[in-house]
């Protein structure tokens, strides 16, 4: 089943239980909110967590694009990618955690073909706070699917504010014999459906109220499903990168690890372009520049001769089309090409400042706010040039 076939089975299987599709906002949140991207299919929905009736009723469905910094370091293993997509549903108000639970058994094993053998569950404990999650619990031991039992990992929220609550996260094996242990203890379960019941909202002084209803947000990494579905190993492995895997090796070779880095932070740079944005030293922009700053550090390791404006216009086009963005290809090229150029003059100042003598030894704050401000070399630069 390759990606856009889950797209639909999934978007169908809800439909027919009531669900109505509303269509995935870009990665920019709504206006007024303090996020830079979109980091869940919940966020744009905040409003009608809180109360708020949604025009379209209290069945929801859609695919939303997210794109998260926390998990950087990450990128490059089998589960992580900076932009992904994600599958939601939303009950606002309506149904409960543990009817969610069953649809979602039911499509995975029923309509998707995966074997009820390979499924764990995670439940919430309960703390001095808030009671366990028995009723989810009670819905897995009575599908027979076994259940490990957490509390920080069980507990879900958006932010240190805003709504939140417990979840029950449904994990998939993905080792090659028969699955083992837990998913705490085994990375090899791989999480891929979180449905959370959001039924509080933590406010800033950290304490937690009830929020006016009971709502059902749930969450599952596109990319992560289509590739255990594809019985690939990695989210690098699946449909959506068969081609960056044909055309990126025979222009860069690169060690795994740095041609997933590069294959990862290209696509998210193209799909931040489409959806408006454009370098720049603060916001959003500025998490663009150092997408681009870490893979063109990575591509030039080797070989600084390395030119962004390589990459196949393929790539790009389908990169844009699968997200629905009418971005130029050749627009998208210029963009890159300019912000490496920029790049490789601020690495060549960067290095003719730092063989100064005054700054052989150790830096201090002095020194790197002097060589931030007069010289625009921003402090992870100085690091990773220092390390050369
Ligand atoms: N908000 C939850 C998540 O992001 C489920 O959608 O995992």
């Amino acid at each position: 089943m390759d990606t856009e076939q889950l797209v639909s089975t999934f978007v169908e299987y809800f439909e027919e239980r009531g669900h109505r599709r509303i269509t995935g906002s870009t990665l920019l949140p709504p206006p007024g909110d303090p996020v830079l991207f979109t980091t869940s299919g919940m966020h744009p929905l905040t409003p009608y967590l809180e109360g708020r009736p949604h025009p379209l009723g209290k069945r929801l469905v859609n695919v939303q694009r997210c794109l998260r910094t926390t998990d950087l370091d990450e990128v490059g293993d089998a589960t992580h990618l900076t932009v992904f997509e994600m599958l939601g549903t939303w009950s606002l108000g309506d149904y409960e955690g543990p009817v969610s639970l069953d649809w979602g058994y039911g499509l995975l094993t029923e309509g998707l073909g995966v074997d009820p053998g390979l499924l764990h569950a995670t439940v919430y404990a309960g703390d001095d706070r808030t009671g366990p999650d028995t009723a989810s619990l009670e819905l897995w031991q009575g599908l027979g699917v076994p259940t490990e039992l957490t509390v920080e990992d069980n507990w879900w929220s958006n932010g240190p504010v805003g709504p939140c609550g417990p979840d029950s996260e449904i994990f998939l094996w993905s080792g090659d014999g028969p699955p083992r242990s837990t998913p705490t203890r085994d990375d090899r379960w791989v999480e891929v459906w979180n449905h959370v019941t959001m039924s509080h909202h933590r406010l800033d002084d950290g304490s937690l109220v009830p929020l006016p209803q009971r709502n059902v947000d749930t969450g599952l990494g596109l990319e992560r499903l289509a590739s255990l579905l594809q019985g690939r190993s990695s989210v690098f492995d699946g449909d959506i990168f068969d081609p960056w895997r044909r055309l990126v090796p025979p222009l860069w070779q690169l060690d795994e690890p740095s041609l997933r880095l590069v294959c990862d932070h290209l696509r998210s740079a193209v799909v931040i372009l489409g959806d408006g944005v454009r370098p720049a030293n603060t916001g959003r922009g500025y998490v663009l520049r150092r997408l681009m700053r870490r893979l063109l550090t990575v591509l030039w390791r080797d070989d600084p001769t390395r030119d962004v404006g390589d990459l196949p216009g393929e790539l790009v086009r389908h990169t844009l089309d699968h997200f629905r963005q009418d971005l130029p290809p050749d627009r998208v090229r210029q963009v890159l090409v300019e912000e490496q150029h920029r790049f490789g003059r601020l690495l060549e100042r960067g290095r003719h400042v730092l063989a100064r003598p005054r700054f052989r030894g150790p830096l201090t704050e002095d020194d790197l706010h002097y060589l931030h401000d007069t010289h625009g070399l921003p402090r992870d630069l100085i690091t990773s040039l220092r390390d050369e």
